[in-house]
């Protein structure tokens, strides 16, 4: 390779070598000093030309956006902010950049801006540095199961089943919409969607999961799931990936260590590797933070809340103590909540979410044995108590500024159980015979969980729209290329 990498010449000790920079302009300031970034780390090298030795048309297609290639030595560097910069013998011109028409130019661009060029925002220093930890969060996943011997397990994309029983899915179909095949009430057949059977994209890869679990006994998936639902937040898109390990012989208390100790490492880890990216977003955070009341400021940056995460055992309640906690706090006292806890049962929407991590207990809680009517119909059942209640050993993790990070659970692993609650909530049996084996043919006690991969890139980086964390991001309103 003729070139150099820009990561390695800003901590290159070999001054007064010859090198070559191959990459593109940030700014070019009085004919003479070139910010370049190669993508190789979020700092730019400078190059200093010669502009009396440099002929003037090529000066004129150093713009901000073009590529380019320098070569000269590699020096100590006078100016401010830099240790090195690279003292020119020759630059050329490798992509030209009109700068009437380049959409990135040297100053400071809204979010919203950026995510209406998601094509080009690749090359702004935010979206180099969010991708860089989004890339280190997805290796220190696979270490830590990999180092905990767990098999990465590939789960389908395209499948027939609804793992989650919520009906929210992409149809998958290979009918002709224009002449379909029709059902004796006159209805489209979807029944023959793919060649006899109705199919979707997955919204997890639990279920395949567990039929792996029972084989390997530890796995882990790590893919892109998909939901078909209509919510603009900031928190959900339609296509997002999740991490869902699944073991056998794991109670619900064994796979709450495991929840916890996987979000602790792999936030370490980019921490650790990711130390230059993790200190801009910090600096970015602060800096969007001015514009907001000070009692609106987070009391924590960036790394220091990271820091909290990691130095705190999560908090662990159930879903009936968050409810006691939740009708005693103040706005539901004063009635501020939009959702009033008035007894025992309704779902938690995201502000009770929010109040449990954020003021009352100020770090990540683990809920556990939530009703069984708001839970999957996979969840194991616990017995009915004593006022009649019955819960399911379900988790959440609930984190600061996030709310849902994760959602599992110990699965029921009767079968008789099992077809009961399929009854009830009317999941078909005999579509299910493939999973329901599992429970006939040496059920055992099992768990796992998904851990909803963006929004644990949203917590480390410290942005605040889901939507900023995936190069792409698949929502009602943005799915263009
Ligand atoms: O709570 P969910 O729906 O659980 C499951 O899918 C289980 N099958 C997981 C398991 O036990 N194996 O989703 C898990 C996590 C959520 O906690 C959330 O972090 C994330 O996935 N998630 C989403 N992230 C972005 N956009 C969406 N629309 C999401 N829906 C869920
Ligand atoms: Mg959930």
């Amino acid at each position: 390779m003729e070139h150099t990498r820009i990561k390695e010449l800003l901590k290159s000790e070999e001054l007064g070598k010859e090198v070559v920079v191959k990459g593109w302009v940030k700014t070019f300031r009085n004919n003479q000093f070139i910010a370049i970034n190669d993508g190789s780390s979020i700092n730019n090298i400078q190059a200093v030309i010669d502009y009396e030795n440099t002929p003037e048309h090529i000066l004129k297609r150093i713009t901000t956006g073009a590529a380019v290639r320098v070569k000269g030595q590699l020096v100590e560097s006078l100016g401010k902010g830099q240790r090195v910069e690279v003292k020119a013998s020759e630059v050329s011109i490798l992509g030209d950049s009109d700068p009437e028409k380049y959409p990135l130019q040297p100053k400071k661009h809204s979010l919203e801006f950026l995510r209406e060029i998601a094509h080009l925002r690749l090359r702004t220093t935010t979206f180099n540095a969010v991708f860089k930890v989004r890339n280190a969060l997805a290796f220190a996943i696979h270490k830590f199961f990999q180092d905990r011997d767990f098999v990465y397990f590939h789960s389908p994309i395209i499948t027939g089943s609804d793992a989650e029983g919520a009906g929210e899915m992409f149809r998958v179909t290979t009918l002709d919409l224009k002449n379909p095949p029709l059902t004796p009430e006159g209805e489209v057949d979807f029944k023959e969607d793919f060649f006899g059977r109705s199919t979707n994209l997955t919204v997890s890869g639990q279920l395949e999961g567990e039929l792996a679990a029972l084989a390997f006994g530890n796995i882990y998936t790590f893919g892109p799931t998909f939901r078909a639902e209509n919510s603009n937040t900031t928190r959900h898109l339609a296509e997002f990936w999740m991490i869902e390990p699944e073991m056998a012989f794991y109670e619900l208390e064994d796979n709450m260590d495991l929840a916890e100790d996987l979000l602790k490492y792999v936030i370490k880890y980019a921490l650790d590797t990711c130390p230059e990216e993790i200190e801009f977003l910090k600096n970015r955070l602060l800096e969007e933070e001015k514009s907001k009341p000070k009692n609106e400021r987070s009391e924590l940056n960036l790394i220091e809340k990271l820091n909290f995460v990691l130095e705190n055992k999560f908090e662990r309640i159930t879903y009936t103590e968050a409810i006691e906690i939740l009708k005693k706090s103040k706005p539901n006292q004063k009635k501020q909540f939009k959702y009033l806890i008035e007894g025992w049962g309704a779902d938690l929407q995201s502000e009770h979410e929010r109040y449990l991590v954020e003021k009352h207990f100020k770090k990540p809680v683990i809920i556990t044995d939530y009703p069984r009517e708001i839970k999957s119909f996979y969840m194991k059942q616990n017995e009915v108590d004593e006022n009649g209640r019955q819960t399911v050993r379900a988790m959440d993790i609930l984190f600061p500024g996030i709310g849902e990070m994760v959602g599992g659970s110990q699965r029921e692993e009767n079968l008789d159980k099992l077809l009961a609650r399929m009854a009830e909530v009317g999941i078909p049996e005999e579509e299910m015979q493939w999973f329901l084996d599992t429970r006939r043919f040496g059920s055992v006690p099992h768990s796992g969980f998904g851990v909803g991969f963006e929004r644990l890139v949203l917590f480390t980086t410290g942005m605040t729209n889901i939507r900023d964390v995936i190069p792409f991001p698949r929502t009602p309103k943005n799915a263009e290329f």
